[in-house]
């Protein structure tokens, strides 16, 4: 008989078992999963558990300041890197979304390991991985090769000697949010929309540059804080904008402009698997649209993306 008091009594039991006065080392991304990973291991092991917070430079607009100390008011002991250059620089001139997944997890890869590598003893690597990130990573390395590569799932490269510790990893995504409650996360933690770990880089489609970053950061943030303060963001399960590599025409006072277009994207799930389009208000939509027309220097036109998923993705790339 599952109740998330129970797991968590269940599950803080095991950990110390198996972790004893071990060290342990997590990722932390901002999202729900990892966020209540890391609050399990912090209950079992206390202050033996260090996290890691990497700016890959392709965070949402204030995201890398806002979580950090979120996360410090909750008493975790985390260490924030800041990477972004890094990512930026090795993504330059690329183009092709599984490529951006593969410099990514890799830039991710060697940030996190320097960091780690100066926590000394450490034994363990925790992640926030659930259900639905094995499934997906079984599926993409299985025989239909359909799915995109989830950097997140998969290991470690065999130069960090630590173990795997995945407390999440039968869970769902309701389910997890259930635990996150029961271990006392408010709202503003457990109701966070998913965000990709290739992050802003899958949503701006083709060649990434800074600029293009900056920009797409300003019209999410209108977007997501508008659903926000209209009290819309917690029916939708994630939403975020999409900058595409179009440029088309406008007119702004007496000029023509010629600009990016971005698309809108708010979908409904459970687990990420399937997806439909959220029906949001058009009066909600047109007061978006001004919003980001107006205020982001750059977009002259939103669409809205009225897809399910299948046959398209969450994502465009
Ligand atoms: P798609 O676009 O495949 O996305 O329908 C399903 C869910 O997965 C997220 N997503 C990713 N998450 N690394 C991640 O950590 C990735 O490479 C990646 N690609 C997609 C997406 O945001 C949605 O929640």
């Amino acid at each position: 008989n599952w109740t998330p008091d129970s797991f968590v009594e269940t599950t803080v039991k095991e950990l110390r078992e198996k972790l004893g006065t071990d060290r342990v080392i997590l990722g932390l991304s901002g999202g729900v999963d990892s966020t209540v990973a890391a609050m399990l291991l912090h209950k079992a092991v206390g202050e033996n558990l260090t996290c890691i917070f990497v700016d890959n430079g392709l965070l949402r607009k204030n995201e890398f300041k806002n979580v950090l100390e979120n996360y410090k008011e909750l008493g975790l002991n985390v260490v924030g890197a800041e990477a972004g250059d890094l990512f930026l620089d090795r993504l330059a001139g690329v183009k092709e979304p599984e490529k951006k997944r593969k410099i990514i997890g890799s830039t991710f890869i060697d940030v996190f390991d320097k960091e780690a590598s100066k926590i000394k003893d450490a034994r363990w690597l925790g992640q926030g991985t659930i259900y639905p990130d094995v499934i997906e990573s079984l599926s993409v390395n299985g025989p239909s090769q359909t799915i995109k590569s989830h950097h997140n799932v998969g290991g470690l490269p065999d130069y960090m000697k630590l173990k795997l510790v995945e407390p999440l990893r039968l869970l769902f995504k309701d389910e997890v949010r259930r635990v996150g409650k029961s271990l006392g996360l408010a709202d503003k933690f457990l109701q966070r929309h998913p965000f990709p770990g290739p992050g802003l880089a899958i949503r701006i489609l083709g060649e990434i540059t800074r600029e293009k970053v900056t920009l797409l950061q300003e019209a999410d943030h209108i977007f997501v804080s508008m659903l926000q303060e209209e009290g819309l963001y917690n029916q939708v399960w994630q939403a975020g904008v999409m900058l595409l590599p179009v440029q088309s025409v406008g007119v702004m006072g007496d000029e023509r402009t010629y600009e990016s277009v971005v698309a809108l994207r708010a979908v409904e799930s459970t687990d990420g698997m399937t997806a439909d389009w959220c029906h949001l208000p058009y009066d909600f939509l047109a007061r978006v649209s001004n919003r980001i027309i107006n205020n982001v220097r750059g977009i002259n036109r939103v669409v809205y993306d009225i897809s399910s998923k299948p046959p398209a993705t969450i994502e465009w790339e």
